[in-house]
């Protein structure tokens, strides 16, 4: 395991552990998703009342897809799995396309989870555009979760293996790991 993966893992357990210990759980905002990557958003201010006890279920969904990664690593196809793609521009343009055909209802058209779609979703969609830039969010990670999606967890997050080739889901990736140009 890596530092940066152990360094998660701690904070995750952190967060499970508050998160049991607390009474009644709430449903507040995503502490992942709308966390303080954000442009301008801090906790505070997206969330009155946020505390370490709020985590709402949503939230719990969201950590348990990470929470599995830090515990398991991606399932058996997916282990080493390696972008297949360079991001030349013609690629980083047909990843763009097929972003918005395929995401942007819900992930929002720049990543920022604001799309019509998924506005009423909990979990809410992740804000891709400052996932992709975590460390977490390896090759692995991405062509695992965009392929099986959130059956798994009990998300709305639907799986692409047999709509998108896994080529179209590097360029996908190699569009928003350009920043959504
Ligand atoms: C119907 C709405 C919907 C569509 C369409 C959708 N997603 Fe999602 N996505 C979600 C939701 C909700 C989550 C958060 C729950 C989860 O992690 O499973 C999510 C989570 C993710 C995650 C995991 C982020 C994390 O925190 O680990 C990735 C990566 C992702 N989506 C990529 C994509 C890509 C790429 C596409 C298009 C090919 C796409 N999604 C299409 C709803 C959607």
């Amino acid at each position: 395991m890596t530092l940066g993966r152990l360094r998660i893992l701690a904070l995750g357990v952190l967060f499970g552990i508050v998160a049991a210990s607390a009474g009644a759980q709430q449903q507040r905002g995503d502490w992942w998703g709308h966390g303080p990557m954000g442009p301008g958003h801090m906790w505070s201010e997206r969330m009155p009342g946020w505390g370490w006890g709020n985590m709402g279920p949503g939230q719990q969904q969201r950590m348990q897809r990470h929470w599995t990664y830090m515990n398991e690593g991606v399932p058996a196809s997916y282990r080493g799995a390696r972008s297949a793609v360079r991001a030349t521009p013609e690629i980083i343009a047909d990843g763009q396309s097929l972003y918005s055909e395929n995401c942007a209802s819900c992930h929002g058209a720049e990543g920022l989870g604001d799309g019509e779609a998924g506005r009423s979703l909990v979990p809410s969609p992740a804000l891709l555009r400052w996932f992709v830039q975590m460390p977490m969010s390896g090759d692995e990670y991405l062509l695992w979760s965009i392929s099986e999606g959130g059956e798994r967890f009990g998300t709305d997050m639907p799986d692409f293996k047999e709509a998108l080739s896994e080529e179209d889901i590097w360029k996908i990736i190699a569009y928003m790991r350009a920043g959504f140009p």
